[in-house]
């Protein structure tokens, strides 16, 4: 899979994309994330990328100049199966998405800034709008990058075991059953003993009960849908 991703501050993506999983992912030829900087595509002497907004208001706007022109360029080299805004004022992002997504060729992601780009470009270019929740970030960057992280570590061949994902939380719209590790006690603590116990038709039931607990527990939501 490609995702290229234009933002007005690249640094922001450095790091996050060069960890784990992603890395892996990246060095196993499985993902290629290019970041584009938007100010390359500035107009002007300046390199100006916002401008106030018509009929007044606080923030800048993104303008739609150096954005189109950033997309023409790249959709001159390949066509794109999404073109994702990232914004708050879009629907959340959620497993079903992320596994979607995981299975297209080429992602373009547009990250804003300031009081957001120009209506135009989500009229004429954007495919898909996502938030990551109910809450304003200063720009779209770290929301790409939990993007990207959710959808890349779902691309198969990524993670070592393939059952790993497919039994996160929320593959089937439950949350995961607690987990355990050595020492079987701690202070008096004591793992349940059915996962000691070898019996592992038992043990899949009793962590399908505790994923239906926890879900009941903590985000019933989920279970009416
Ligand atoms: N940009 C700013 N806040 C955001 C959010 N919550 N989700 C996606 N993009 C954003």
């Amino acid at each position: 899979m490609r995702i290229d991703i234009i933002s007005v501050a690249p640094d922001l993506l450095e790091s996050p994309f060069n960890h784990s999983i992603i890395k892996r992912a990246k060095n196993k030829g499985l993902a290629e994330i290019i970041i584009h900087d938007l100010r390359e595509y500035g107009l002007g002497n300046y390199k100006q990328i916002d401008d106030t907004q018509f009929g007044g208001g606080a923030g800048m706007v993104m303008m739609i100049e150096p954005i189109a022109n950033c997309i023409k360029k790249l959709q001159v080299e390949r066509s794109y199966d999404e073109i994702i805004y990232m914004t708050p004022d879009a629907k959340t992002l959620n497993q079903s998405t992320a596994n979607t997504l995981s299975l297209k060729e080429n992602i373009l992601i547009l990250t804003g800034h300031y009081k957001g780009i120009d209506q135009r470009v989500r009229d004429k270019y954007i495919t898909k709008e996502i938030s990551i929740g109910d809450y304003v970030l200063t720009g779209g960057e770290l929301a790409a990058a939990v993007l990207v992280d959710a959808v890349v570590r779902l691309i198969p061949g990524v993670i070592g075991d393939e059952q790993s994902a497919l039994t996160d939380s929320f593959q089937d719209n439950l949350l995961s059953p607690p987990v355990y590790t050595r020492p079987a006690e701690f202070e008096g603590m004591k793992v349940p003993e059915i996962l000691l116990s070898g019996n592992f038709p038992k043990i899949d039931d009793w962590r399908s009960e505790k994923a239906f607990e926890r879900t009941e527990q903590i985000r019933p939501d989920l279970l009416e849908d």
